[in-house]
């Protein structure tokens, strides 16, 4: 049985850590921490295990493994903490808010022989499965362009806090760009098989405003183009100022046909084929904010990844390492928008 333990009990612990590990006949939930303790307290009440005082508390315990549910900025910190401390990591994305930081995380997981894997979940969302499956085995040909987007009305939907440190630079660094970019730029490595490796890009707040009426200190919105080592060219958008439905699509463009995930309320996946049927298959519903903070349960089968490289004693699927690449592109996204020309990403 692996033993778990969850630092930072806010929302995404809420909807999906806890009651995800909760549901994996292979662990156990143990122990809980967060700065407000209420918060640990009402989950250790909910599933078990203790409210602990303090990350080092929590990381004394006999524990296998934590996750790290933080705000950005103490995502590197905590996981280098919790890796020294003997324990396997899962931390939220974004990885975190420096090269140096994933680099130094990566480098800790090895030197301990623990597991370091990042919560990009949109690798497990079944369309994006059966995209990946497709491209390779050469459905479409070889990929020339893509489209892909990322939208939703913003995180005060989303988190329990009014005043979220999602737009405070001090603890988030990033926007838009690093919330939901970095899920969609490690979706297209995934996807493709390949790597982004020049970005030009505008990361902008256009539109998100504190209560006092002034602009908030991280972006809302970022619209990148894209070059691939293997020579595709798209367009990513990551936005918070989606007011209506939210848009979780991707649009990938071969010689021989295309793919559209998401992009149709009813059909998840559509496979357009040059001169053939269109195939339209329904493989599930994008889970959108507004249902999982409506009380909805998803599996998001990053946990049940995670407890199962670790039962099994084999690499996690998505690594520090490979993670760290989405990030490199959102930094380089933050550095071409800054002096307005192209940026080469450094892996
Ligand atoms: N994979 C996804 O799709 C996804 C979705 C939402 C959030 N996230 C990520 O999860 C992380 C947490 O986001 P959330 O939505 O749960 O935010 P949240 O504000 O709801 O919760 C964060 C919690 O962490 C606590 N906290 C912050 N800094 C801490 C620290 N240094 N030590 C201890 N506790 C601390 C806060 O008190 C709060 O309870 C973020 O990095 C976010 O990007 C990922």
């Amino acid at each position: 049985m692996i033993k778990v333990g969850i630092i930072g009990c806010g929302k995404i612990t809420e909807v999906r850590h806890a009651p995800e590990y909760d549901d994996n006949k292979d662990c156990e939930l143990v122990a809980f921490f967060d700065n407000m303790h209420e918060r640990a307290e009402l989950l250790a009440k909910q599933y078990g295990g203790v409210a602990c005082d303090s990350v080092e508390q929590l990381l004394a315990m006999d524990l296998d493994a934590v996750s790290v549910c933080v705000a950005n900025v103490a995502h590197a910190q905590i996981s280098i903490q919790a890796l020294n401390a003997g324990k396997h990591v899962l931390c939220e994305k974004p990885m975190a808010i420096s090269v140096d930081e994933c680099n130094a995380m990566i480098e800790c997981a090895s030197k301990n022989n623990k597991q370091l894997m990042i919560g990009q979940n949109q690798r497990f969302a079944n369309a994006h499965v059966k995209a990946h499956e497709l491209i390779k085995s050469g459905e479409i040909g070889d990929v020339i362009s893509f489209r892909t987007t990322f939208g939703h009305p913003g995180p005060e939907g989303w988190t329990n806090d009014k005043n979220s440190w999602f737009f405070d630079k001090k603890l988030a660094k990033f926007g838009a760009m690093a919330d939901l970019g970095v899920h969609k730029t490690d979706l297209i490595h995934y996807l493709l098989d390949d790597e982004v490796i020049e970005v030009s890009a505008k990361v902008v707040t256009l539109d998100k405003k504190f209560p006092d009426g002034s602009p908030i200190t991280v972006d809302d919105n970022s619209m990148c183009l894209y070059t691939t080592k293997k020579g595709a060219l798209g367009m990513m958008h990551a936005s918070w100022t989606f007011y209506g439905e939210e848009d979780n699509s991707t649009i990938i463009y071969g010689t021989k046909g295309c793919i559209k995930c998401y992009s149709d309320p009813k059909y998840s996946l559509i496979v357009e084929r040059r001169d053939q049927d269109v195939e339209y298959l329904e493989l599930d519903v994008m889970t959108s904010n507004k249902e999982q903070t409506s009380g909805g349960r998803v599996n998001t089968f990053v946990i049940d990844s995670f407890i199962d490289a670790l039962v099994n004693k084999t690499d996690v699927v998505i690594s520090g390492k490979e993670a760290s690449k989405a990030m490199r592109v959102v930094l380089a996204a933050n550095k071409s928008s800054e002096i307005n020309q192209a940026v080469k990403v450094e892996y």
